[in-house]
């Protein structure tokens, strides 16, 4: 196959930052996909329905003209966020979720939840007003090892949510592990997942044979090989419990070739090309509609989009680095060639 079209897909898991970054990167995502589920992890954090309207208009204003990109928003969950805000989100047009991170689980999570079980009462609104609940699957503890951190957050804290809020619906985003594809599959189809081009196309080596490589270092962290082949499984097993969430999220490059460097791979510039390729590999692009168009738009509530894109084989080398302000975003696979090309949205 040296074609492909199929509906317009959307992300369900995507950081834009904001200012000069947000320039830089909101137009390799518009397009591609006809919305996406905006983090609100920015410093401060979005943690209201009036913040997140006034970070979508600061969006669309960023978006290049004539786009019909649609950002859905959402709210980051504190120890201090009201059941009354809870509902705010439930009437809100443009607001579709709370997203929690455990605190200090991930890049600006200092401001996360630190007592899951402090929070049941909000997930008990969220339940009964049909609020998801998106979460970063990671315990935080500094005792536990990085490689098993999303393991343990299954084991010890969502087995257990997921007990106590059967109806309430959920996203563990960003799935790295066996583990976690097996937990999705056998709970209530209240529980779904997302999965980013990384996971599906590199394991831990990526990061760590041959030299550090900063820029495939993101959380939670690359796994072991059968870790991803169980994720490729999911991804194009056609069920409707996976799907696209890239997870794209650009720092600049000095903070990430750093001795201290930060989380996030940026993979906006190219995201349906690599998850093409992944699913090319072993033989399934006949099942990359369903995962990048249909089952995210079905989870959420939202009619799929009417519009469609298309893909062509045709190899081209990714940009070294995106120009920003005083310094570059270097993207996933800079430098190096890409087989499929999107040339028509
Ligand atoms: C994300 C970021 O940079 O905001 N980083 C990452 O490694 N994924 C935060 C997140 O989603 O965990
Ligand atoms: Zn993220």
């Amino acid at each position: 196959m040296d074609k492909l079209t199929i509906r317009q897909p959307d992300d369900w898991h995507l950081h834009v930052r904001t200012g000069s970054i947000l320039k830089t990167v909101i137009g390799h995502t518009a397009k591609q996909f006809g919305r996406a589920i905006i983090m609100p992890n920015l410093k401060p954090p979005v943690t209201t329905v009036a913040q997140a309207l006034l970070y979508r208009q600061e969006i669309l204003a960023a978006l290049p003209r004539e786009s019909k990109f649609q950002p859905l928003m959402t709210l980051y969950l504190t120890a201090s966020t009201s059941v009354e805000e809870i509902k705010k989100v439930a009437d809100a047009e443009h607001v579709r979720a709370f997203k929690l991170y455990p605190a200090g689980a991930t890049t600006n999570s200092d401001a996360g939840v630190a007592d899951i079980e402090a929070a049941y009462p909000l997930f008990a609104a969220m339940e009964q007003y049909g609020v998801p609940l998106l979460l970063h699957g990671e315990v935080t503890d500094a005792e536990y090892d990085i490689f098993d951190r999303e393991k343990l957050f299954i084991d010890n804290k969502l087995s257990k949510l997921t007990r106590q809020f059967p109806a309430l619906r959920i996203v563990l985003e960003h799935l790295t592990t066996q583990e976690a594809v097996q937990f999705v599959e056998a709970a209530s189809e209240n529980i779904a997942a997302t999965i980013t081009p990384q996971h599906l196309l590199y394991n831990r080596n990526a990061i760590l044979a041959g030299g550090i490589r900063p820029h495939f270092y993101c959380l939670p962290i690359l796994k072991r090989e059968h870790h991803r082949q169980a994720l490729i499984k999911a991804a194009t097993s056609g069920n409707p419990k996976f799907f696209l969430g890239t997870d794209s999220a650009p720092h600049l490059t000095g903070l990430k070739e750093n001795s201290c460097g930060c989380a996030g791979c940026y993979s906006a510039h190219a995201a349906l090309e690599l998850y093409a390729e992944a699913f090319e590999q072993v033989g399934a692009l006949d099942k990359l509609e369903g995962f990048a168009s249909f089952y995210g738009a079905d989870f959420y509530g939202l009619p799929r989009n009417c519009a469609s894109v298309t893909l062509e084989k045709q190899a081209w080398i990714v940009p070294e680095a995106y120009a920003n302000t005083d310094d570059t975003i270097t993207p996933l696979r800079a430098g190096e060639s890409l087989a499929w090309r999107l040339v028509a949205a």
